[in-house]
């Protein structure tokens, strides 16, 4: 677990803030119905074990870079910047079109070109929070001033729609959203603990396998290549678990109760893993965002597209202390937490 004491923030002088966000959400629509009539499943079984009615899903010919595109410049018209005005990019994905050139060289071309580092980072669900919390950092010892971050997935092309793939594919949709961070000159404005952790030893719980050798040993459907593979259950148990401690943690190290948190921006991959934190800490639904009702799981995109609707809807401003919380395939998990 990582802090950034109040004498640290001080002697940097350099301040955070997130100075714009945007969100881009492709047109294509599952619905349950739609998978009822692909699987065997029902929208009631679906919203009750989920909270999922729909996803979305890109159209034929939209990449992840496509995506990333449309959601870092919607986050830089948001900021009023231009990809010129910014020092590195760094894209969470799961999905790189390639790792050679890594996908994030080819957004930062495509928004306008220009010489900003660029990177992707494989975090999964964790991914935005992880980049979040380097970009941050790497603005408050003085290397960066603008960082913008852009989580983006295109998990419709990593889904089976039969009944043997409806683990994941009643789950997860395609979008991308991202926010630029800016240093400032009010010290105490930014990160106030953060974390990022792993376990590899659950690798088996989520992983997608590219070939015959990503499988572990005892997998059986060795046959569904590029298809995201997950046990559930497993991943429910740790999810509830680590969400619940690592906000207790989070909050232990910043000293300050759950009362005092403006917002909790989470994760969406499951509303009764966010029932269950909420419930843990007594926080107020309105504290809690939950929008998965209309994207389902979208990975590293869910965090940005939450923040940036809240922002939009004036629910997430400057001033705010704003808890960000993720976890996902790794395993992994990490948290955020802001003085806006
Ligand atoms: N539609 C209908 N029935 C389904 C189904 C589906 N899509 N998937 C499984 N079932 C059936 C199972 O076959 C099982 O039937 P049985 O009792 O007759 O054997 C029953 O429903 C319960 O299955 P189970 O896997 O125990 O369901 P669950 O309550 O664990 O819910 C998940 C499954 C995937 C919704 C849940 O485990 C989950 O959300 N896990 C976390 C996933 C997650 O967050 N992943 C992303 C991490 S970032």
């Amino acid at each position: 677990m990582n802090t950034t004491s109040p004498q640290a923030r001080a002697l940097s002088g350099i301040g955070v803030k997130i100075a714009g966000t945007g969100m881009y959400v492709p047109p294509g629509v599952i619905t349950n119905g739609d998978l009822e009539a692909l699987m065997d499943t029902s929208d009631e079984w679906i919203v009750q074990r989920t909270g999922i009615s729909k996803r979305h899903r890109a159209l034929p010919g939209q990449s992840l870079r496509h995506l990333a595109v449309e959601a870092g410049r919607a986050a830089l018209g948001d900021a009023g910047l231009s990809i010129q005005d910014v020092d590195l990019l760094i894209l969470a994905t799961v999905g790189a079109e390639t790792t050679c050139p890594a996908t994030a060289c080819r957004v930062v071309d495509d928004l306008g070109g220009g010489n900003a580092g660029a990177l992707d980072l494989v975090a999964a669900c964790s991914g935005f929070v992880y980049s979040m919390n380097l970009a941050h950092n790497m603005i408050r010892c003085g290397s960066m001033k603008r960082v913008l971050v852009i989580g983006a997935e295109h998990l419709t092309q990593f889904c089976e729609y039969t009944t043997r793939g409806r683990g994941t594919a009643i789950l997860f949709g395609d979008a991308a959203a991202g926010a630029v961070f800016e240093a400032c000159s009010d010290p105490s404005r930014g990160i106030l603990a953060q974390a990022m952790h792993s376990d590899g030893s659950g690798w088996k719980d989520l992983y997608l396998p590219y070939q015959e050798r990503d499988f572990p040993e005892d997998a059986e459907d060795r046959d569904m290549i590029g298809v995201l593979h997950m046990n559930g259950r497993a991943v429910f148990k740790f999810a509830v678990k680590t969400f619940c401690d690592l906000i207790d943690d989070t909050l232990k190290k910043a000293s300050i109760p759950a009362d005092d948190v403006d917002m909790f921006v989470c994760h969406q991959s499951n509303v009764r893993i966010l029932d269950a934190a909420r419930e843990r800490f007594g926080i107020p639904a309105e504290k809690l965002y939950v929008n998965i009702e209309r994207y389902g799981n979208t990975s590293a995109a869910s965090v940005p597209i939450c923040l940036d609707e809240l922002r939009k809807a004036g629910r997430v401003r400057d001033g705010q202390k704003v808890m960000f919380v993720a976890f996902g395939g790794g395993l992994t998990w990490a948290s955020s937490l802001w003085q806006l």
